[in-house]
């Protein structure tokens, strides 16, 4: 059977360190792909078709550095995965301007900027982005309006992009995740959880349809849904908010 991508097809996902990036590598790593790791903290991913890129996102000289990075390494780009992300809560009388800008500019403007510079390089492979979005993106989250403002431009902008690119042959969609049991949940969790952090996720968990069914998705899950938008059979999907959250955003219990 003939492959589905060329052997060389190259991917850069930001946040490779995390728990979804890191998934996401892996996963494409196991469809031959070659990875280009992004991340402000060193992955721990050794392989021989893996370029660890340190860079901090919300840096935008820092964002056309690593993708020219990575096409220099790579000679091609066929897929940018934004997975780079950072989550706040809090009563939006205290947010201070520090915080606000800490968030907006790794979920927003750092994701932006990447999938900017990718631009040209994803034309010539018609390639595609898969921007990692939350159900926080799609609904209102109580106590976290900064990140919601963050996931909530991820949602629009990659609608704005989807079409902006479309005749250039480039897909743009995002991935909307409930609770994702990763690094970030367990920090939340422990940030925010107060003296309880089991408590802080029972409450999570007791927002899912499932009742006492519910669990977190895990990355792996997120994963082999991006690696599905980055294939040929994915053709007509653009401009998509896909939903992954056992139902989490579909409406009122
Ligand atoms: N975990 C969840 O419950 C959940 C749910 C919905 C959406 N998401 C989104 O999915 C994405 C991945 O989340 P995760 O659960 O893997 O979190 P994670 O904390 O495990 O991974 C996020 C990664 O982003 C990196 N990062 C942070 N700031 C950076 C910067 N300035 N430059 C470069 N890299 C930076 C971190 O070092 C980390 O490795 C995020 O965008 C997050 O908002 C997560």
């Amino acid at each position: 059977m003939a492959p589905l991508m060329p052997t060389d097809a190259t991917v850069l996902v930001t946040g490779a360190a995390g728990g979804i990036g890191g998934a996401v590598a892996a996963r494409f790593l196991d469809g031959g792909w070659r990875v280009a790791g992004v991340d402000i903290r060193p992955t721990s991913l050794a392989h021989d078709r893996v370029l660890p890129i340190l860079a901090d996102i919300a840096d935008v000289a820092q964002c056309r550095a690593a993708v020219q990075q990575a096409v220099q390494w790579a000679g091609r780009l066929d897929a940018v995965v934004n997975s780079a992300g950072v989550w706040t809560e809090g009563a939006s009388a205290d947010t201070t301007e520090a915080e606000f800008d800490r968030v907006l500019g790794v979920n927003l403007k750092g994701l932006y900027f990447i999938t900017s510079a990718a631009i040209p390089h994803l034309a010539a492979t018609s390639g595609c982005v898969v921007n990692l979005s939350s159900d926080a993106g799609l609904q209102g989250n109580a106590g976290a309006a900064v990140y919601c403002a963050s996931k909530g431009g991820v949602s629009i902008l990659t609608k704005a992009l989807a079409l902006e690119l479309a005749p250039h042959g480039v897909r743009v969609n995002a991935v909307c995740p409930g609770d994702v049991d990763s690094p970030m949940l367990r920090g939340q969790a422990a940030v925010f959880g107060g003296d309880d952090r089991q408590a802080y996720l029972d409450r999570l968990l007791a927002g899912y349809p499932q009742g006492a069914r519910a669990r977190f998705v895990q990355p792996a899950e997120v994963a082999e849904l991006i690696w599905f938008l980055c294939q040929p059979a994915a053709t007509p999907i653009t401009g998509a908010n896909l939903a992954i959250d056992f139902g989490l955003s579909a409406g009122i219990v």
